[in-house]
Formats: C-alpha cells, structure tokens, sequence
C-alpha cells in the first residue's frame, strides 16, 4: 500500500481497486478552505507565467510530455490500478493523454491575433488574444490522465494558471501528472492537484472564488448543470463535457463485419463506461437479425476480469452503485420485453463485474434507451428506414456522439448532417484524438477540447483600437 498520506493533514482519500475491493493507496484530502490560499498562489505565479514567451512555455510542455511517454508503463500501472481499465487500454490512454501535452505545446505558439481592416480613416482595429486567468478543472475517473491533459495542457501553453480536483476514485494518477509536471519545471503554483472527500464543497469554491475566471468540467449532465448555475453567480467561463446517449447506427448496405468491430470498440471500451460510449445500437430491419447474432457471438468471446490481467478485455465497473444501475437497467428491459442475446460468463468473485451483453428487442421509449448506461451492455433496436433511424437517433436531450455505418454516399451525407451531434463518427467506432475537437451540442455540454479550438477556451479576445493615426 502507497502511503502518500503525511500525519498532521486534515484529512485522507482512499483509493480502492474496483477489480478486488483492496486499498491500493491513502492519499491527502484538501478541504475548500485549504485550496483557497492555493488558488491566491496560483493567480500570482500566472502572472510570470503569462509573461513567459509560448515558446518558453512550450519548452517546459515538451518535457512534460517526453516524462509522461518516458513512464508509460508506471502510469499505466496506477490507471488500471485505480480504474479498473484493461491494462492494454490504459497503456493506450497514457499515450492519448500525453498527445495532448505536445498538442497543445505546439498549439500556444500560434494564438495569433488578427488585424481588420479599419472601420474610419485614422483608426486601426486588431484583436489580441489573452490568457483568460487563474482556472478550475473537475475530472472524471474514466480517463484518470486524458481528461486532465487535455484542460491542463491548453490552459498552461496560453498563459493560465490551473488547479485540478481529480475524481476520488482516481487521484493516483493525477498526483502522478502532477510531479512529472514538477518534473519538468513547470512551476508548481501554475499546475496543482487537490483530490478531496467533499467535490461539492470544492466545486462551489471554484464557482465562487472570485479569482477563478474558468471551470472546466467533465462529468455527469446533472452536475454540470448545477455547476454552471453556481458559475454564472460571476458569469464565470465554462467548459462542459457532459453525459452522452450516443447512437450507434447500421444502415442496411453496412459491412457488417465492420459495424460488429466498430460496435466492439466503441460500445465496449473501459467496460462501456465512457461518454461517447455507443449506447443505443440502431439497426435497420433487412440486417437486424443477421446483424445480433454476428455481435452476440463477438461479444460472447470477451474476456472478462482484473484489468491488469493480459488477456482481459472487460474490466470491472468503477463501484457498486454503477453495477446496481447497469443491473437494475438490464432488468427492467428484459421486463419490458427485450431478450438477452449473450452467455452469462462465471465473473470473478471479488470486484463489481458486469457481463458484457447484447439485448434484442430494445425500444426507444425502455428506460435504457433514455439513460446513459456506462456498462458493457449493448440495446439492439430495430428501425425500418433511413428516415425512421435518424429521427430515433435524434430523440434524446443528449447530443454528444453518433456513429453511423452505411456505403451508400448520399445516405452518409445526409446522416452526417442530420444528427445533432456534436462529433459523427462514420464507418468507425472510435473518434476520440487530440487533433479534432471534442465535444457535445444540446445538454451534452458547451466548449471544445482538443484540436486548435481547445486552445480558444483558455483564450480571451481582445479588441484594441487604435486612433489619431492621421494627426
Ligand atoms: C469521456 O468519456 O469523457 C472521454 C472519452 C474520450 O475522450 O474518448
């Protein structure tokens, strides 16, 4: 066991490992009136900070990002650890997270602002583009290193300064990112971590301390709402990544094979428990039937079990309360009428497992197809046309990510314009990278992450005007 826990701190987080039930590490807790102070030292250091050049800064993230690579496999370790994510899968997320930190490296250097042409003789009119100042971050526990990469990274290539509370299930990592980031010489007060045992109060410390001018977000739709309204007591920035009801659609001229792969990594990634998880799997009548038995078969042959185990590929679930939704789901579906499809696999003893799934016979208005599911259970529903598909996919509040598979170009066209998504991934179930831009419409949330507009939100526009040129 990890002892990071000194005696004389206020108070302590345990970490559990949702594959066993075992404390893995004890780590210190802060409570609000503890981060106030540091968010007072951050808004100092982001003044030298800001007043660095992006190159500078660039520099420093660079480094940042050749440690990270450097301890691939140590982070990992502590990502499967702590998560429960397949160890393969967290090998690839220390890679997807790092992206992000030489993404954005590069990215600061070009926050250019512009010059337009004049609105009167004498007068000239430019934008400059500014660190939007000292910001907040909340994280989830899916994806305990990306999700803090890719807030921290572009907040510090544009100049600001930022304090992250890690989600309680997974401080490990985040604390992990936090020395390597140390590491590298960026400088402590622009770049901390405070997990906590109390994310509410801490939450509306960061809404309401008034030298916080952003917070960023990922996690549930209901408390990214009561966020936002807590934020906008100060008409605070926000970025918000919020829950997902992501249709998985296949058309009837569809590769199969390829609609069963792509159902597999994006249905079945970290157990189904991401926000672009596909959580409605749409199918059209012609390949309905053909099209369940192809997947039941796939999904019978994965492996379930410990994550750090090499052959698993269904990890457990993050905590007891997320299995006795999945479960309590699964139940009222096959009340209401829909069939599993797959084998119960024996599931190991310890750990909050839940077999990975197929159910058939799922309708729109069954309660799994209007919750996010966050576990690797697939609803198989059945659509007649082109028309009917699209408007089942659109029925929902969410308005993360869609997935559709088809051949035929015009369809895929007007499917791609139709969805109201924020991000359509065609004839592919993964989409996430940290060169496009990563987020939803609707109450799926608001900002983008990742790509050169992930920079924008750590980003003010400033207008300057200059007059008496022609005196
Ligand atoms: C998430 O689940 O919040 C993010 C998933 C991703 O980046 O692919």
């Amino acid at each position: 066991m990890t002892e990071m826990f000194r005696a004389g701190d206020s108070d302590k987080l345990i970490v559990r490992n949702p594959a066993t039930g075992e404390t893995i590490a004890t780590v210190r807790a802060y409570r609000p009136a503890e981060v106030a102070p540091l968010i007072e030292q951050a808004e100092t250091a982001r003044l030298d900070w800001a007043g660095r050049t992006a190159k500078e800064r660039a520099l420093l993230l660079r480094r940042w990002f050749d440690l990270v690579i450097l301890r691939q496999e140590d982070m990992a370790q502590l990502i499967t650890a702590e998560s429960g994510k397949p160890l393969a899968e967290a090998r690839g997320e220390v890679t997807y997270g790092a992206a992000f930190i030489e993404w954005f490296a590069e990215e600061g250097k070009r926050a250019y602002g512009e010059t337009i042409p004049t609105f009167a003789p004498g007068k000239r009119v430019m934008t400059i583009r500014q660190p939007v100042g000292t910001c907040a971050a909340i994280t989830p526990w899916n994806f305990p290193v990306a999700m803090i990469t890719r807030k921290v990274a572009p907040a510090l290539a544009a100049g600001c300064s930022i304090i992250v509370k890690p989600a309680e299930a997974t401080p490990l990592s985040a604390l992990f990112l936090e020395e390597l980031a140390q590491e590298a010489g960026i400088p402590a007060a622009v770049f901390r971590v405070v997990p906590t045992t109390d994310p509410a109060a801490m939450g509306s410390l960061f809404c309401r301390h008034p030298l916080i001018r952003k917070l960023s977000f990922t996690g549930s739709t209901r408390v990214g709402k009561l966020l936002m309204a807590q934020a906008a007591g100060q008409v605070k920035r926000v970025s918000m990544e919020l829950g997902g009801n992501a249709p998985f659609i296949v058309f009837d001229d569809a590769d199969l094979d390829a609609a069963v792969e792509g159902v597999l990594a994006s249905k079945f990634r970290n157990a189904g428990q991401t926000c672009v998880c596909a959580n409605r799997i749409l199918v059209q009548a012609g390949v309905y039937d053909d099209f369940v038995r192809r997947l039941s078969v796939a999904v019978n042959a994965l492996p379930v079990g410990d994550g750090a185990d090499p052959v698993t590929k269904i990890g457990p679930l993050i905590n007891s309360d997320a299995l006795d939704k999945v479960v309590r789901l699964v139940t009222g579906a096959q009340q209401a009428g829909a069939r599993m499809e797959t084998q119960a696999p024996a599931l190991p003893a310890t750990g909050h497992f839940h077999a990975p799934t197929v159910l058939s016979g799922v309708t729109q208005d069954m309660e799994i197809a209007r919750s996010e599911i966050f576990g690797p259970v697939a609803p198989v529903i059945r659509f007649s046309n082109e028309a009917e598909g699209i408007r089942l996919a659109n029925d929902t509040p969410y308005g993360l990510a869609a997935y559709l598979y088809a051949r035929d170009v015009g369809r895929i066209w007007r499917a791609m314009e139709a969805l109201e998504y924020g991000m359509v991934a065609v004839n592919d179930g993964i989409l996430s990278t940290e060169v496009a831009p990563f987020g939803g419409i609707k109450e799926s949330g608001v900002g983008r992450e990742g790509s050169r507009h992930g920079l924008d939100e750590y980003l003010n526009i400033k207008y300057c005007m200059l007059g008496g040129i022609n005196r």
